[in-house]
């Protein structure tokens, strides 16, 4: 089958690289020509495990190009994925559906008679509507369908997420389009995941509330860790003790900084516009959005709080979470400028953010490995939990640092470890160790 997707980001380069290695032949394009150049020559612009192979894999195979030019694509092919941003609007706190209307309007100029449009990008409800009307509206005398197909992949594993989802979501009454949804998700189907056939709306509902269901439980278990820290607690027992309930289940309840990312965030903002719009107001995300912004602030006080007349900070990850390079809305961009307007002196590492694209960390010190980051630090603070951290040379650490102070947001070490070793180690909803 030939298919062209429409936006090469996370989403859209991640299902197209899949889909030619399903047999498709694949064409991504993008409106950006340095990231379609460097991907033409197999310079894959994200950190995603496993996609440079890929990538470079199908390029050989000529299953997959690369290009900027939608014309002559979609004069290629009759199945068009749509996987281009909705952030959130620069004025409000609704999705910025700009860039799906410019695509609509481009593909409306440029269609084949019996053509599907698949929306993978994270839309509000009623959106495929719009865009269908969009279409219609310039070119009438075509035939085609809008299906909603919303992803459901994570950065850090997105090629397994894509090859083994845990369903598959397509809103269309259109039959044509679902057997080609079946034909397209053939290997997944095969594989025993379900595919939830819906109406365009239910399907763009579905994504939202996933996602708003996800950020729900980080900032539940976020507020019961607080409470275990005041009475003495501790909240990995008891998410595990909720989590066996089957009822419940175990996922998305480790304490930590609060959630960010690309999605979390701006779905449940967006959400809450839908709910306003369509007079059904969305109460308990608002109080989830609040929660988490307030959140990163009193994370940034503890650590003042806990370094005293200390000074030197190290941070280690600022990647809004382990295995991948976004830095969208990261805890990281909230935490660390405080401290830098505090007067702090912060050092940073990470293994895979992009230091030239973080202007919010003016002042701070980058540094090649966690070992620099720690020398001389008053305090070594783990934001992300990459594995590297995890592996660290903890003896080695403590010789090096100024005072032997560890403040970790995402609970990566065990108590006892941290009080043989003789850390005074703070991390989230558990008891402090080695306090003076
Ligand atoms: N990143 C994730 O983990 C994830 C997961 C599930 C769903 N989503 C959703 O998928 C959508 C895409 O997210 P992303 O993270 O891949 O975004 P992204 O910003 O990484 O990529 C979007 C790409 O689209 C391109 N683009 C924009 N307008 C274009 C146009 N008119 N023609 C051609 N290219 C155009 C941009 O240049 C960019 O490369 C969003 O709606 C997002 O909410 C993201």
């Amino acid at each position: 089958m030939n298919i062209t997707i429409i936006g090469s980001g996370y989403v859209g380069l991640v299902t197209g690289v899949c889909l030619s290695d399903a047999g498709h032949k694949v064409i991504c394009l993008d409106k950006d020509e340095i990231k379609i150049d460097n991907l033409s020559n197999g310079r894959v612009p994200i950190f995603e495990p496993g996609l440079d192979a890929l990538v470079k894999k199908n390029i050989e195979a000529k299953n997959l190009i690369f290009s900027s030019d939608l014309e002559s694509s979609l004069g290629k092919s009759k199945v068009i994925f749509i996987a281009v941003g909705t952030p959130t609007s620069l004025d409000g706190d609704n999705a910025d559906l700009s860039q799906i209307y410019s695509c609509a309007k481009d593909i409306a100029n440029n269609l084949q008679d019996g053509s599907t449009i698949i929306i993978k990008s994270t839309i509000p409800v009623g959106t495929c509507d719009k865009v269908e009307e969009i279409i219609s509206l310039k070119n009438p005398n075509k035939t085609f369908d809008v299906v909603s197909n919303p992803e459901f992949l994570r950065e850090g594993s997105a090629i397994i997420d894509f090859e083994n989802p845990d369903r598959i979501v397509a809103g269309t009454s259109n039959h044509q389009s679902i057997e080609l949804i079946k034909t397209i998700y053939k290997r997944q189907i095969e594989n025993k995941c379900p595919l939830v056939l819906t109406s365009r709306k239910s399907s763009e509902l579905i994504k939202y509330a996933s996602n708003s269901m996800l950020a729900m439980r980080i900032i539940f278990i976020n507020e019961i860790a607080d409470l275990c820290e005041k009475v003495g607690a501790n909240v990995e027992d008891i998410a595990n003790g909720i989590g066996l309930d089957n009822r419940i289940g175990p996922h998305f309840l480790n304490a930590g900084p609060g959630f960010g990312g690309s999605c979390f965030p701006k779905d449940a903002r967006a959400l809450i516009e839908s709910g306003e719009e369509y007079k059904a107001p969305q109460n308990l995300l608002k109080a989830v959005i609040e929660g988490n912004e307030r959140r990163k602030l009193n994370l940034s006080d503890r650590i003042i709080n806990i370094l005293g007349e200390n000074k030197k900070v190290g941070i280690l990850g600022v990647t809004f979470k382990a295995n991948t390079d976004d830095m969208r809305e990261a805890p990281s961009l909230s935490i660390i400028p405080k401290l830098l307007d505090n007067d702090i002196n912060v050092s940073i590492y990470d293994p895979e953010a992009n230091q030239h694209e973080i202007k919010e960390f003016h002042g701070a010190k980058w540094r090649e490995d966690p070992y620099s980051v720690a020398k001389n630090a008053d305090c070594l603070i783990i934001l992300t939990e990459w594995n590297e951290f995890k592996e660290l040379d903890l003896k080695k650490i403590k010789d090096i640092m100024a005072n032997p102070i560890i403040v970790d947001f995402r609970n990566i070490f065990s108590l006892e470890e941290m009080k043989d070793l003789n850390f005074e180690y703070h991390s989230v909803g558990r008891n402090i160790v080695n306090t003076k």
